[in-house]
């Protein structure tokens, strides 16, 4: 007998603190949750199947689309379709939002971003992959939904969380109050409250970055990877520099374990990499209810406005202390400064 308390358990107990139809937004976790056991059996099979590798195919960014990446998207705009609470998905798969109209989202309110596989290119080396989603009500009153009622900021989001499937496979989330964890139980089929009130360390000794990128990063930056690696008993530097190229992964142990991530701008790249509507904004939704913080380097995340589906940011996400240290250096050294030297 199983005593932990399973994620639609959980779900209609804590209904009562969701600020608005209650049932709908439960439907609606309970779906992301079903779509998240359909990709987790096939990223577990993955070196089995023929779903590994390329499907020969790009995304509207340019990027290599993975067989998994595909079924991932597919699964997840499946579920949403069939559960009726969703009538737009935003995917980091496709250029534009797709509408769900069939009738029995003809009163659907509710808007998801997702990033469906997060990770991809690690999928062929058996490294943690994770999906990521973010919920939003619809804007406006009456007539099909539209783009306008995707492109809300991330204070406007009424819940968002991911999925990492890893050596176990676990999805958390946040609806405003607080962020709770669950593991999915392989011998029950059901995601299992294993990780209530989640709450990050204030500070940490983990930075994570692809420093491989350092000679395009920002002085900033620069110099606060810098300070990471000297010696100082007191902050107990040097820190510990891990990156695994998932960036749930990655912000999962850090979440736990303490730490800041950091995908910056580049004189090349001036937004950065990854995506505010579906990557950052639902990951800052997380770790600032698990008592973290996010910014772009000076702004908070979810304060950001979204004028594009597909709008890239930079991100410093993790500790509330090690974030605000970074951005102590960023504003030292001036915001969109490119050093070209090497130091
Ligand atoms: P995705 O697989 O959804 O395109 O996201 C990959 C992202 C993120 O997960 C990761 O942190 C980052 O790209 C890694 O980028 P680099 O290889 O440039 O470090
Ligand atoms: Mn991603
Ligand atoms: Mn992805």
């Amino acid at each position: 007998m199983n005593n932990f308390m399973t994620l639609g358990q959980f779900i209609i107990e804590k209904q009562a603190e969701f600020p608005y139809a209650k049932g709908e937004l439960s439907r609606l976790l309970r779906d992301i949750g079903i779509a998240a056991k359909i990709v987790n059996r096939e990223v577990n099979k993955a070196g089995l199947m023929d779903i590994l590798g390329s499907s020969g195919t790009t995304n509207i960014q340019g990027e290599h689309q993975q067989k998994l990446d595909v079924y991932a998207n597919e699964q997840f705009i499946a579920a949403l379709r069939s559960g009726g609470e969703c009538c737009i998905v935003a995917s980091e798969e496709n250029d534009e939002i797709i509408r769900i109209e069939s009738a029995v989202s003809g009163n659907a309110k509710y808007i998801v971003a997702i990033d469906p596989l997060d990770g991809s290119s690690n999928i062929d080396v058996n490294v943690p992959v994770g999906t990521i989603f973010s919920i939003f009500r619809r804007k406006s009153a009456e007539g099909p939904a539209r783009l306008s009622d995707v492109l809300q900021r991330g204070t406007d989001q009424v819940a968002a969380g991911y999925i990492i499937y890893g050596s176990s496979t676990m999805l958390v989330y946040t609806t405003g109050c607080g962020v709770n964890g669950f593991t999915l139980d392989p011998s029950i089929g059901e995601f299992c409250l294993s990780h209530p009130g989640m709450k990050m360390p204030e500070s940490g000794v983990i930075y994570s970055i692809n420093e491989g990128n350092y000679i395009h990063f920002p002085l900033g930056v620069k110099q606060y990877i810098k300070y990471c690696q000297v010696e100082d008993a007191a902050t107990k530097r040097p820190y510990t520099s891990r990156y695994i190229g998932s960036m749930v992964a990655d912000l999962h142990r850090n979440l736990i374990k303490g730490g800041i991530f950091i995908y910056p701008n580049t004189a090349a790249a001036p937004n950065g990499k990854l995506r505010l509507l579906y990557e950052c904004n639902p990951l800052a939704f997380v770790i600032e209810q698990a008592g973290g913080r996010a910014t772009d380097g000076a702004n908070r995340i979810l304060d950001l406005e979204v004028n594009e589906l597909h709008q890239r940011t930079p991100v410093f996400i993790g500790s509330a202390l090690m974030v605000s240290e970074a951005e102590k250096f960023m504003a030292a050294a001036g915001e969109n400064v490119f050093a070209q030297s090497v130091i």
